[in-house]
């Protein structure tokens, strides 16, 4: 039984040995190996030449031979060799390599082979090795990207919650956190959004959020409340994952409405930042845009704010969407975005032209407040049974989103 197993193998590491492992149980292992043309097809040339990675590739465990792939496609060697069993990891399924996969595929249907594809080895990548190499920097902070870390580099959707409820319901369908938006926590208590909710009232909001949903939970804190510093320890030791802080100053005014104004001066800003640095997660936005700073002054913030936050939001209220793709291409790093006044752009779209974050920020309040509307003048009408069941969530449905004790 031949199986074969393509690789570059330019700096070997237990991805390189698992996978070998793997196709030893099957059979006898041929392995691939890229020449150095190959490998500059699609990254950067090999450190190693042929005849030194093949010394090494053959003397590993479970090698019975090599030969030369001379291209990323394995088609040719496929027609020559006519293996049995063909191994790779899963990663191609997805990226650059789908394509080369898809072609394997076929021609294992012709040949009579088949491809066995094994989970991908998290953690290590002899492109993180070089980058530990090259910078100097510790294994721990390049090398190790746990399952964790990995989700965490996911685009992340977040949608607003002010309550455990709404917290669980976003997270029952598959959303990646929740967003307390301030907009939405004043209207509830009665307030303009215009930084006269406090710091207290928001932490008590966050906590039953917090216990309700497994979900990273973003809270907006405005200006920040006085003492930045305080109100991201308070909302850390609830169990809040980060905050979005804004250049506004205080007295701010909510940045769908209103026209042009003064704001922070970014360099105290940056410094307010820097006062919660590794308390908590931080999206640091600013409202250059919004208040008619324009885009230079908008990006100039966000390049002083970028080494200070995990995210970098640069609000946008332009209906046509212009400024929201116009972003993208003028700052790079993970950027967060609120789409609420340009709806007609996809979340798939935001991402695929390069955000990060995406908020949903008042939607889950809004659609309360129709619903509610609605049933209010059935309900007026004398009898609950038009909404029973239909318009409402059952008895049953309502209790199994609360404790049973
Ligand atoms: C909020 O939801 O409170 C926000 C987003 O800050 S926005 O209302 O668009 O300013
Ligand atoms: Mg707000």
């Amino acid at each position: 039984m031949m199986v074969y197993v393509g690789m570059s193998a330019d700096i070997i590491h237990a991805g390189h040995i698992n996978i070998i492992k793997k196709a030893a149980e099957l059979g006898e292992v041929t392995v691939g190996l890229l020449t150095d043309e190959a490998i500059a097809s699609y990254k950067r040339p090999p450190i190693m030449t042929y005849e030194q990675r093949k010394c090494v590739v053959e003397h590993l465990k479970g090698v019975k031979d090599v030969v030369e792939q001379h291209t990323l496609d394995y088609s040719d060697n496929l027609n020559k060799f006519r293996p049995d069993i063909v191994v790779h990891a899963e990663d191609w399924q997805k990226g650059i390599q789908r394509p080369i996969r898809d072609r394997v595929i076929e021609i294992l249907a012709r040949t009579g082979g088949k491809l066995v594809e094994f989970p991908y080895t998290q953690g290590i990548s002899s492109t993180a090795i070089r980058e530990c190499i090259e910078s100097g920097r510790t294994a721990e902070s390049i090398c190790r990207t746990t399952p964790q870390e990995e989700k965490e580099k996911m685009p992340k959707i977040l949608v607003s919650a002010g309550d455990a409820i709404v917290a669980k319901l976003i997270e029952e369908a598959g959303f990646s956190g929740v967003w307390i938006s301030g907009f939405e926590a004043s209207a509830r208590l009665g307030l303009a959004d215009n930084g006269s909710i406090t710091m207290s009232e928001m932490v008590s909001i966050a906590k039953p959020i917090v216990r309700a949903t497994k979900l990273p939970v973003y809270c907006d804190v405005d200006t920040g409340y006085g003492n930045l510093k305080r109100t991201a320890e308070e909302l850390a030791y609830v169990g809040v994952t980060g905050i979005s802080v804004e250049d506004n100053l205080c007295d701010k005014q909510n940045s769908l409405w209103g026209g042009k104004c003064d704001l922070m001066n970014a360099e105290i800003f940056a410094e307010k930042l820097k006062s919660i640095q590794g308390k908590i997660k931080i999206i640091a936005r600013t409202e250059a845009l919004i208040r008619g700073y324009g885009m230079d002054e908008a990006v100039r913030r966000a390049e002083l704010y970028k080494s200070l936050s995990d995210y970098v939001l640069i609000h946008s209220r332009d209906v046509s969407g212009d400024e929201a793709k116009t972003i993208p291409n003028r700052f790079k790093g993970n950027l967060a975005i609120v789409p609420t006044k340009f709806p007609q752009l996809t979340t798939k779209e935001l991402i695929n032209i390069g955000y990060s974050m995406i908020i949903f920020a008042n939607q889950t309040e809004r659609i309360k407040i129709k619903a509610v509307r609605d049933a209010l003048q059935i309900l007026k009408l004398g009898s609950m049974l038009p909404i029973e069941n239909t318009l409402s969530a059952t008895l049953d449905d309502m209790r199994s989103l609360t404790p049973t004790e």
